[in-house]
């Protein structure tokens, strides 16, 4: 079929370097190197028996400024036949320990005692090796020596570093050379993800040591400044949540391309926000709200705003379970946790371990205004976007605005997905790129809908599109 192969036209170097994999494979399977061994973790505190092996521990980034970022690794039960998926959260400022190995796709959830783990029957390491990084220096256990480093960290550093990271961690973990290697994240890491992908393309082209990237995909990904606003405001629209005349006055006051909008139009977003939306979840906007007595007072994604969107947004919002946070808090601050997890190592870290750094998203430095020009340099990547249609923080119509800017050329028209023959969401594939919504899901789709979210894994990793039933 034609749109097969318009699919795989784009990914002709994964096809190719399929077998260059099953060679290497069996030299390098049984061999685990030394430095590893030092990472890795016999079981963590409270943790239930399990099948597969993880570790963890620094990577250093930056001698110079003494920057180390921290990784999580949790492999499959049969690690060399699976390939590698690299997690980022986003914020900017939170931690992929956090939310995604804690609350959706890692294989252990927290209890509510934070005395325990449990097991995630979703967890993505059925079908893939899973790295939980924590970037930039600041985000979780990641730190600098040079504290003024988490004052002037912006997009650029944080893909500077992450692309140092993989590079010293495939050298600390040189069995994983071979494999193939997706990047992964939602939110604000729609801008680290295309961004790391695009510092790994460049590398690759001035290296032998290739990092064997095949390909990315993003969730509720903040895109672009322009349609991402443009699309959010719509969505509160089309959604009830604001008035007409709210809407109008959005549309006419606020100059979505800005960084900084004018006071004119924040006011106007704070009136939307205070009189009108009412006390629900933006994140998951049919979702009850928690109870505010249950509520983490620290600096959580709740609290924290994307750089393009005035401030105090979030502040007054509460999650759709902020306990879970409250309970990775309590859970990584524990020093039986850090010892298990080789974070933190001689308490050297002058902070508690936060689910988000509100020092760092404060400060952030520097933010592309849209990230749709990488997209256009990488669709030959096999990106895939995949969106939740309930959250209205990073839309679906933002997502849709946003990419409509591309222009590509369709190859599998729009039509509804299926798991457990029930629709997932739907799909749109275009040249180099999918598009896949999940129906009902807020804005962590693994959260809200893990088995969904576990069929988008396996779909994007065969690159084959959604099941049509
Ligand atoms: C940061 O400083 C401590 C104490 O001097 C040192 O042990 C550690 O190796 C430094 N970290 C990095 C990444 O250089
Ligand atoms: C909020 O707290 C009240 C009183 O403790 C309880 O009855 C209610 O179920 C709670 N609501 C939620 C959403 O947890
Ligand atoms: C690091 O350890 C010190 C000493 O135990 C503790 O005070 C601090 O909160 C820890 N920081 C992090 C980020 O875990
Ligand atoms: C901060 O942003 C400016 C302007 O975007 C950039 O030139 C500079 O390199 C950034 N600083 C760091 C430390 O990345």
């Amino acid at each position: 079929m034609g749109r097969k192969l318009e699919r795989n036209s784009g990914l002709v170097s994964i096809l190719a370097s399929v077998f260059v994999f099953l060679a290497v494979l069996r030299v390098t399977n049984a061999s685990a190197s030394h430095e590893e061994e030092a990472d890795r973790i016999s079981a963590l505190p409270g943790q239930p028996k399990v099948a597969f092996h993880q570790f963890s521990g620094y990577v250093t980034v930056s001698e110079a400024a003494g920057r180390a970022l921290f990784y999580w690794l949790t492999e499959a039960v049969q690690p060399s036949s699976k390939p590698l998926v690299v997690w980022l959260n986003g914020g900017p400022g939170c931690s992929s320990v956090a939310y995604g190995a804690s609350e959706e796709i890692g294989p252990f959830r927290i209890n509510k005692e934070a005395s325990g783990l449990y097991l995630n029957k979703y967890s993505w390491n059925k079908f893939a090796n899973l790295l939980f990084l924590e970037t930039p220096a600041g985000v979780g256990f990641s730190y600098s020596n040079t504290s003024s480093d988490l004052l002037d960290t912006g997009d650029r550093r944080t893909a500077k570093d992450s692309l140092e990271f993989l590079v010293r961690w495939m050298d600390r973990f040189p069995r994983y050379k071979n494999h193939r290697i997706y990047l992964t994240g939602e939110s604000y890491a729609g801008h680290y993800v295309p961004q790391l992908a695009r510092e790994i393309v460049h590398y690759n082209t001035k290296t032998k040591n290739k990092i064997n990237l095949k390909g990315f995909m993003v969730g509720n990904a903040v895109t672009d400044n322009h349609y991402d606003n443009l699309g959010t405001v719509n969505y509160w629209w089309s959604h009830a949540m604001i008035s007409d005349k709210t809407y109008h006055q959005l549309m006419n006051t606020c100059d979505f391309r800005r960084q900084k909008e004018s006071n004119q139009c924040e006011s106007v977003y704070y009136y939307a926000m205070d009189q009108e939306f009412g006390s629900i979840d933006q994140y998951n906007i049919y979702a009850p709200p928690c109870n505010k007595s249950d509520a983490t007072t620290g600096p959580t994604r709740r609290n924290m705003h994307l750089p393009h969107r005035p401030h105090s947004i979030f502040k007054k919002l509460r999650g759709y379970d902020p306990c879970t946070e409250q309970y990775a808090e309590i859970y990584y601050n524990r020093p039986d946790v850090q010892k298990a997890l080789h974070a933190n190592g001689t308490g050297r870290i002058p902070y508690k371990w936060t689910a988000c750094s509100e020092t760092l998203n404060r400060h952030w430095n520097d933010t592309a205004n849209s990230i749709l020009p990488i997209y256009r340099e990488l669709i030959a990547s096999g990106l895939r976007i995949w969106v939740g249609d309930v959250d209205s923080v990073v839309p679906v119509t933002a997502t849709r605005f946003s990419l409509a800017q591309l222009k590509l050329d369709t190859t599998l028209p729009w039509y509804p997905w299926y798991v457990d023959k029930q629709v997932g969401g739907w799909s749109e594939v275009y040249k180099g790129l999918t598009f896949a919504t999940v129906r009902g899901a807020g804005h962590e789709v693994p959260l809200f809908k893990p088995k969904a979210a576990l069929q988008l894994l396996r779909s994007f990793i065969r690159g084959e599109p959604l099941p049509k039933s």
